[in-house]
């Protein structure tokens, strides 16, 4: 099943319709090729609420929405215990699946998603979509064209003190399944694994500070959520290219001034912008030019934001070509974070499965061409500081 709608559109089924769900929505409906026909939720109001976002949709029961005829793909954004579950269900009822991060809470359960997906030969998305934006794949441009020689070494930071100064339901950060690693990791291997390839081995280290954290906005505000995971996680990856990366994810840093990824090459440096946004200044050094020069986008979708990865999914059914936001990378990312945690608890090294290669590189084009459309971009929209 190519799960194409009427005149090539694909259409799409939310599931989960939280915080995030908005700028989906947004991107969605704005982008040609897509049409969101009906979102669901376990809180009906929420549903209706997100029904108001997207023109001609309707709100219904989640199992439902599994079903509808005209459903091809479903969106699945609920919490992080719920994206198994709710991924199986919707592959066991023919559709296609684009899923928010992490793929599952585990990486075994993520092979079991997957190969559901492959024994019903029905493609899985996987944010994050964010490194398909100008930002990672500029980065990535540059690394291609050898523009730092060979790449020997690179650093990966994302130090914060949590979502739940901001985040009105923060409780699933401090759940497996969140976390600094599961929550934010995802980013920051995703662009290492376009940047250096696939992680063959990992070795980690975690602990976790306080037992519970305070809830600082919205109605639960001042009440506090006990922390079940490890709240900050260290790293060392060896990538099949030989590259060597150091991470760093956490949750304990009040302040930080620590850059987010930087790689290290025979020939130069490079530094690479926030993962968690599609575009950013990627910066380069070399022995010859020796001062950090500013490189202009040269790839990437241009005035993207979250959704542009399932209107890649999209293209991808009725094209040749792997998603860059792809299931078989959501999963290898699954797989590192859970390696680190195992190593960490284990204090030995974690072999990580192969994978078939780099996900594909993005050309400079419009975000539109994302679902086959090559439009006008629609001109660059802030993510917010989103996790
Ligand atoms: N909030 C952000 O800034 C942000 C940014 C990027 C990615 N994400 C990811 O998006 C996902 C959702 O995050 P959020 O911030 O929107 O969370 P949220 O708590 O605001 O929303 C999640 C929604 O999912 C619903 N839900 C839970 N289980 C469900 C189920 N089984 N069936 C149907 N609905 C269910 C909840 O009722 C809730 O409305 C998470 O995986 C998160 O990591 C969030």
């Amino acid at each position: 099943m190519t799960g194409d709608g009427p005149a090539g559109t694909s259409r799409i089924g939310v599931v989960g319709c939280g915080k995030i769900s908005e700028v989906y929505l947004r991107t969605m409906v704005e982008t040609p090729g897509l049409e969101v026909t009906a979102v669901a939720d376990l809180d009906p109001a929420r549903a209706r609420e997100a029904a108001g976002l997207c023109p001609g949709c309707r709100a219904e029961p989640v199992e439902d929405l599994l079903v509808a005829a005209d459903v091809d793909i479903v969106v699945n954004l609920t919490v992080p215990a719920a994206h198994a579950e709710v991924s199986a269900a919707a592959l066991r009822a023919g559709k296609h699946v684009y899923t928010e991060k992490p793929l599952a809470l585990d990486a075994a359960t993520g092979r079991e998603v997957m190969a559901l997906a492959a024994s019903r030969s029905l493609r899985v998305g996987a944010a994050p979509d964010t490194v398909a934006g100008t930002g990672t794949q500029t980065a990535r441009a540059i690394i291609d064209r050898g523009g730092i020689g060979t790449p020997v070494a690179a650093t990966a930071f994302m130090a914060s003190h949590g979502p739940e100064s901001w985040h009105p339901r923060p409780h699933f950060y401090y759940q497996p399944g969140g976390g600094p690693l599961l929550d934010m990791g995802p980013y920051y291997l995703s662009a290492l694994v376009h940047l250096l390839g696939p992680i063959t081995r990992v070795t980690g280290v975690a602990r976790r500070g306080a037992s519970e954290r305070e809830v600082g906005s919205g109605p639960d505000t001042g009440t506090r959520v006990p922390v079940e995971i490890d709240t900050h996680v260290a790293g060392l990856l060896e990538h099949d290219s030989g590259a060597l990366t150091t991470l760093v994810t956490s949750f304990e840093a009040w302040a930080s001034r620590l850059p987010r990824i930087e790689v290290y090459g025979t020939e130069g440096s490079l530094s690479a912008p926030d993962p968690n946004r599609f575009d950013g200044t990627v910066e380069i050094f070399t022995p010859a030019s020796p001062e950090w020069t500013v490189v202009p986008a040269t790839a990437g979708f241009v005035g993207a934001a979250r959704g542009v990865g399932v209107a890649d999914l999209a293209r991808s059914l009725t094209a040749p070509a792997e998603p860059v936001a792809s299931g078989e990378l959501g999963q290898h990312v699954l797989e590192v974070m859970d390696g680190l945690l195992r190593s960490a608890h284990t204090g030995t090294g974690v072999d990580i499965p192969p994978i078939s290669g780099r996900p594909p590189a993005v050309a400079l084009l419009p975000a539109a061409a994302a679902a086959g459309h090559h439009g006008e971009p629609s001109g660059a929209r802030s993510t917010g500081d989103l996790g």
